[in-house]
């Protein structure tokens, strides 16, 4: 990466560019092509190395499981045959992410018209989010170059994580984001984690433009998911879900898309299990959007996924407010190559689905909500057939964002917004917290009136 702080280190990663295809060593590379300025990626097998047997590929993954060394307790570097190498000499930062529990979902698949959901809960994960699993080989790899800062822009869940590995890895940490657009849960991470933490009067889209001139100008390292690292180590989470299913792939994943790193990363995985024959076909990998921050729906459907269309985002769902994504080209191959589809899903389609998800006795963040909102549709559209197997991933922890909650149950959530008469729909989730007088017979009536209560 330019700017390297240690630069006798070379390394045996090859970066490929998603546009031209050109390789190139990573210690000689920035973090876009040289030539067509598109995004890299990791590049997995290297050319010339023995391909490892898939069968004892899985048996040691699962070995590992009851290992207790740090690096194995990891559900992200138990998988690290199909990661880049740290190297002998480089420990990772480590909060021992992945692993994350596959969660049958019943009453969620009643009200989608599936037999069969699953949650992949990567809101589980040490600080709450997905991103940890990315964030751990990014920061070690940042570490092991010997950088002191690492940086990223952030809707709050990136920021979250960075900070905490920053911390564990003993670098500073620099985050940028959008002033009054991230829930206060996720902002209170990053501080306690020690970030230099600056809400900057933009969107998540203004502060990635800043964010990228300071780390031309600095020796910073950039974490956000244009980092390839990043993405490999979101890999692992597609790993998981096949060792879950015991390598045999369910019909259908939805995961929810913003900057488009995660449905990249999983698509890579996805492609590369094929090839290793770890998998024998690909799941349909599809990517839901809110309507009010929809830049691959559009994309998709206006430009035939050639072109992207830039949005003035807007949503609830503030980890997905985002016009701009950067991994969009990544998405794009992804679904074309796995048979995915996109949709998007209006902000009460995400508040109804959040609640039922919740009532599954699971909860996730709004961003995560819009797996089973664009489910409903997929299966309406007759795209996702009853009796297909499906997983949606879900990204964010439902205690991620409790105003978005509160609110929702207090039946102000779209007050004076225009969503307000569409809301109506909402009430029967609604669970409204009973102030009472301090007596057992309060208690006793409301316990009566509950019971009549469908
Ligand atoms: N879900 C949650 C909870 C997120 O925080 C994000 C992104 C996404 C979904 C979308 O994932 O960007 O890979 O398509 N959050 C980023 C952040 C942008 O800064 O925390 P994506």
């Amino acid at each position: 990466m330019p700017g390297t702080a240690n630069s006798e280190l070379k390394s045996e990663v090859l970066l490929r560019c998603v546009g031209c295809g050109a390789i190139t060593p990573v210690d000689e590379s920035g973090l876009t092509c040289t030539i067509c300025g598109n995004l890299l990626e990791v590049l997995f097998p290297l050319p010339g190395s023995e391909l490892p047997n898939p069968a004892a590929l899985k048996s040691l993954w699962l070995k590992r499981r009851t290992s207790p060394l740090a690096e194995d307790q990891s559900g992200v570097w138990r998988f690290r045959e199909v990661l880049p190498a740290l190297g002998e000499a480089h420990a990772p930062i480590t909060l021992r992410e992945g692993n994350t529990a596959l969660y049958e979902l019943s009453l969620c698949a009643r009200l989608a018209g599936v037999q069969r959901l699953f949650a992949k809960h990567q809101g589980m994960n040490p600080t709450g989010s997905f991103k940890d699993t990315g964030m751990t080989v990014a920061a070690s790899f940042a570490r092991k170059d010997g950088f002191r800062w690492v940086a990223c822009a952030s809707t709050g869940n990136t920021s979250a994580s960075m900070a905490a590995y920053a911390a564990r890895g003993g670098m500073k940490s620099l985050v940028l984001i959008p002033d009054g657009k991230i829930s206060w849960s996720k902002l209170s991470q990053a501080l306690e984690y020690g970030a230099v933490t600056c809400q900057v009067k933009t969107d998540f889209d203004g502060c990635m433009k800043i964010l990228n001139e300071i780390v031309s100008r600095m020796p910073i390292y950039l974490l956000n998911s244009i980092n390839p690292f990043r993405l490999e180590g979101q890999k692992t989470v597609a790993f998981e879900l096949m060792e879950h299913f015991d390598w045999q792939p369910p019909d259908h994943i939805i995961v929810p898309g913003g900057n488009l790193g995660n449905s990249s990363a999983l698509g890579k995985a996805l492609l590369e299990m094929k090839d290793l024959g770890l998998i024998s076909r690909l799941p349909k990998l599809s990517v839901i959007q809110a309507e009010g921050a929809n830049a691959l729906v559009r994309t998709v459907r206006e430009k035939a996924g050639r072109e992207l269309v830039q949005v003035h985002a807007e949503t609830l769902a503030t980890a997905i407010r985002i016009g701009n994504p950067a991994s969009w080209k990544k998405a794009v191959r992804v679904l074309e190559a796995s048979g995915g589809t996109v949709e998007q899903v209006s902000e009460v389609e995400i508040a109804l689905a959040k609640a039922e998800i919740g009532a599954d006795g699971i909860g996730c963040e709004p961003a995560s909500a819009v797996t089973l909102a664009g489910l409903k549709k997929l299966v309406k559209q007759g795209f996702v057939k009853p009796n297909e197997s499906v997983v949606l991933v879900l990204t964010g922890h439902l205690l991620k964002d409790p105003d978005f909650t509160l609110k929702f149950h207090r039946g102000d959530l779209f007050e004076g917004r225009p969503h307000e008469k569409e809301a109506a729909i909402l009430a029967t989730r609604q669970r409204a917290p009973i102030v009472l007088d301090a007596t057992v017979d309060a208690v006793l009536k409301t316990l009566e009136a509950a019971e009549k209560q469908p």
